[in-house]
């Protein structure tokens, strides 16, 4: 089968780490066009993804834009969408995975006929996209996709609550690969001497620092957790949220948390991270599409603590394969946080569960059977 595959974005996200895995299987016969240069350029070459930066003007929509931003930003594109169009016809067809891609995508199709694909990875509401960006995604979703494949049953129930089509949205969650999450006992160790305080209780945070993504909350519970208890932050500001980077750090200073709080910036060796950690916390305060970083945390071993809402409450059963607790409650938190210190022995059970399950439900292999039976059924028309 022969993919185009189109993403806007140059960064490092979540969705653009699972489009490598969907992508991978398709290689030989396929393209990712990217609307903008970066770092996962350099990751699909590694991988030997062919891969082709379509534009190197920035599109200037963002997810909060209104109407006349929105039709401001579409002369920008045509010489974009132009390119698009040649190149598609040399495809079977166009898998659009960002919201810029999708609008791309969708002209391309009714030029080409060829049937588009949307790879849904956003909670489509008002909480984290303007009424506008709304209509265009679920206008075009429903008219050009042939399928629109949501991240968790949330995206997908958000989208049929924004008006889209019942009969176009499957579920299919990300995959991973598991044996990338399986580090040595004496790695681990190794990892965990270089980060410092071995004797303290290290609770790892691995999101794009970002409001929504709520690390100000783990800081805040912090006060209330055992003053062994220390945070390292993995993740940068990828979108260019600098103001809230600088509110972080003065949270920091102002609460004297200075010994106990670390950022250590954009990684690419999260597994060998999360392994260290004695604790995985996933704090988002706006429900969470899907939420990679909690299962990477559980396929490490690790128990997670995570907010519940939105796809999030699907990965994880609580008190079972890991713990849920209620988005922007800092002292809950503590408190979770401070029950598994207190009770090691079943909190190791429960994360030792949660491996388990995450092994099973996430296998990269099994989603993209999934993805390309849905794809071949897309083909047949
Ligand atoms: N990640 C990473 N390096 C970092 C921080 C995060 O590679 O420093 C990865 C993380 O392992 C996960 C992804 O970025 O696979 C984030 O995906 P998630 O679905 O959790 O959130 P998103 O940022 O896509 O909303
Ligand atoms: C998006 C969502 C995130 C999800 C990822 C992969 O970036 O914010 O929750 O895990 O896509 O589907």
């Amino acid at each position: 089968m022969k993919i185009l595959f189109l993403d806007q974005s140059g960064k490092l996200g979540g969705a653009e780490l699972c489009l490598i895995d969907i992508a991978k299987p398709y290689r030989n016969h396929s393209l990712v066009g990217l609307f903008a240069d970066g770092d996962f350029r350099n990751l699909l070459q590694q991988n030997q993804i062919p891969v082709e930066v379509l534009t190197t003007q920035a599109i200037q929509v963002r997810k909060q834009s209104s109407l006349l931003q929105a039709v401001g930003s579409l002369g920008q594109l045509v010489p974009l969408i132009q390119r698009v169009v040649r190149i598609a016809a040399e495809y079977d067809l166009i898998y659009a995975n960002t919201q810029k891609a999708l609008v791309v995508g969708a002209i391309a199709s009714f030029f080409t006929r060829r049937p588009l694909v949307y790879h849904l990875h956003d909670i489509l509401s008002p909480e984290h996209f303007s009424q506008t960006n709304l209509q265009v995604a679920i206008t075009l979703a429903n008219r050009a996709a042939s399928l629109v494949i949501a991240n968790s049953q949330a995206s997908k129930e958000a989208f049929l609550q924004a008006g889209g089509r019942a009969e176009i949205v499957e579920v299919v969650y990300n995959g991973f690969e598991v044996k990338n999450y399986q580090s040595c006992a004496a790695d681990t160790k190794q990892v965990r001497e270089n980060l410092g305080g071995e004797r303290q209780y290290l609770i790892g945070h691995f999101s794009r620092l970002a409001p929504w993504k709520g690390q100000h909350i783990l800081i805040a519970a912090l006060t209330q957790c055992p003053p062994n208890v220390t945070a390292m932050f993995v993740g940068d500001a990828l979108f260019g949220e600098q103001d809230y980077v600088q509110e972080l750090h003065r949270q920091v200073r102002t609460l004297g948390l200075e010994n106990r709080v670390k950022f250590l910036g954009f990684r690419t060796d999260i597994p060998q991270l999360m392994a260290a950690c004695d604790l995985v916390a996933h704090t988002s305060i706006a429900p969470e599409p899907f939420g990679r970083v909690i299962v990477e945390g559980m396929l490490c071993g690790r128990p997670v603590v995570v907010a519940k809402a939105g796809g999030a409450v699907e990965l994880v059963e609580h008190g079972m394969s890991g713990f849920l607790v209620t988005p922007g409650v800092p002292q809950e938190l503590a408190q979770v946080i401070s029950s598994c210190i207190q009770e090691g022995e079943r909190t190791a059970t429960i994360a030792n569960y949660g491996r388990t399950v995450a092994s099973q439900r996430f296998d990269v292999t099994s989603i993209n059977q999934q993805i390309d039976q849905l794809l071949q059924s897309v083909l047949r028309g």
